[in-house]
């Protein structure tokens, strides 16, 4: 397979840090070109990470007939508007979480997406240790499913950053509340019906910094969640059926450098005493997501989560939102 081309939209951290490096560590993938607001960022992250070529400005990168992919982790509000762009350039786009703002917002993909390829970035779905789990689910090992608990946090109150503006898409929700979204519809391999919010907000920054929910979809099968922006660092999942537990010791930020790993346990003994670890080896689970979008784009494998997975993961979180407001149940 030739690798794809792809260009980089911005020096945000996430694919400085993380991305990137993890995309370039593949034979699929070949980072042509980063752009940034200013041209000293883009040369400076070209340099640090061995890319040719650098641009000044977004356009320019887009502008450019090499690349057929772009990478867009801009800041929330510009996830569409950018991405549209740059399906209007022709381009494929894998995109960050959250696809977009709300659900309508994420909707004037649609027709981009008949021409272009087009996905959201939840690099969860591409690591071992969630097919795992969830083939030990389909295996019906830990019984009929009835109930996953996620929390995921961290702490960040810096005002510049992107997370606790309002007015660019900031908030626990949209940052890291999608990813229990995300996990509640793998694992239970359903829709939501109905969900309830509460949320407190940080009252500076106007942006929600805890926010814990339940989702029922249905049949018995509850989920519950807290995320917060303001909080001591930690990420697990818990999902417990009739029979067993599984828990993922680190669900969401899997480190590309140390083994992770779950636990399946029988629940036959308290404190972990009767649960079985499963040890995954070093991977890098972006660039795996890069790897899985650069196959779909050479036609060597199907889409398996596009735009229609990340619109009905927004109306998700639409809910959620609503539900802040309302004090009450919310249909999805
Ligand atoms: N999948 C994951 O693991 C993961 C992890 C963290 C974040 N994310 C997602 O990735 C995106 C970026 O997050 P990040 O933490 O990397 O953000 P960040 O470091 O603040 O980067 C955002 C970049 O967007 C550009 N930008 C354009 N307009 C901007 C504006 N008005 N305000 C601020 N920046 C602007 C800037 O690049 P230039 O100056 O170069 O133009 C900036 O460096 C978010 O959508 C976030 O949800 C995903």
């Amino acid at each position: 397979m030739q690798p794809v081309r792809w260009g980089i939209l911005s020096t945000a951290k996430i694919g400085r840090v993380k991305v990137v490096p993890g995309m370039m560590k593949s034979p699929l993938c070949d980072v042509v070109a980063v752009a940034s607001r200013d041209a000293q960022s883009a040369r400076g992250m070209a340099e640090e990470l061995g890319i040719a070529k650098a641009y000044g400005s977004y356009e320019a990168l887009l502008a450019d007939p090499e690349i057929e992919a772009i990478y867009n982790p801009l800041p929330n509000h510009l996830h569409v508007p950018m991405t549209l762009a740059a399906a209007a350039a022709g381009k494929h786009v894998l995109c960050e979480k959250p696809i977009a703002i709300t659900a309508d917002e994420a909707e004037q993909l649609k027709r981009a997406a008949s021409q272009v390829l087009i996905a959201e970035a939840f690099m969860v779905r591409h690591h071992p240790q969630w097919h795992r789990a969830r083939d030990v689910i389909r295996s019906g090992d830990i019984g009929e499913l009835r109930s996953i608990q996620i929390i995921f946090s961290y702490f960040n109150a810096d005002p510049g950053n992107i997370r606790n503006k309002a007015d660019i898409g900031g908030g626990g929700l949209l940052d890291i509340g999608c990813y229990a979204v995300v996990a509640g519809r793998y694992f239970f391999d359903a829709e939501p019906l109905r969900v309830v919010t509460l949320m407190d907000r940080d009252p500076t920054f106007g942006v929600d910094r805890t926010t814990s929910a339940l989702m029922d979809f249905g049949a018995g099968r509850q989920l519950a969640f807290t995320v917060s922006t303001q909080s001591v660092p930690y990420q697990r999942v818990q999902i417990l059926g009739t029979k067993g537990r599984i828990e993922i010791e680190i669900p969401f930020n899997a480190p590309p450098d140390v083994p992770t790993r779950i636990f399946v346990d029988d629940g036959s003994m308290h404190g972990n005493r009767s649960a079985r670890g499963i040890d995954f080896p070093v991977v890098d689970q972006y660039r795996l997501q890069g790897e899985a979008f650069s196959r779909v784009i050479r036609g060597a494998a199907p889409l398996d989560y596009g735009l229609e997975d990340a619109i009905l993961n927004m109306r998700i979180l639409d809910a959620l939102r609503r539900s802040e407001t309302t004090a009450a149940w919310e249909r999805v």
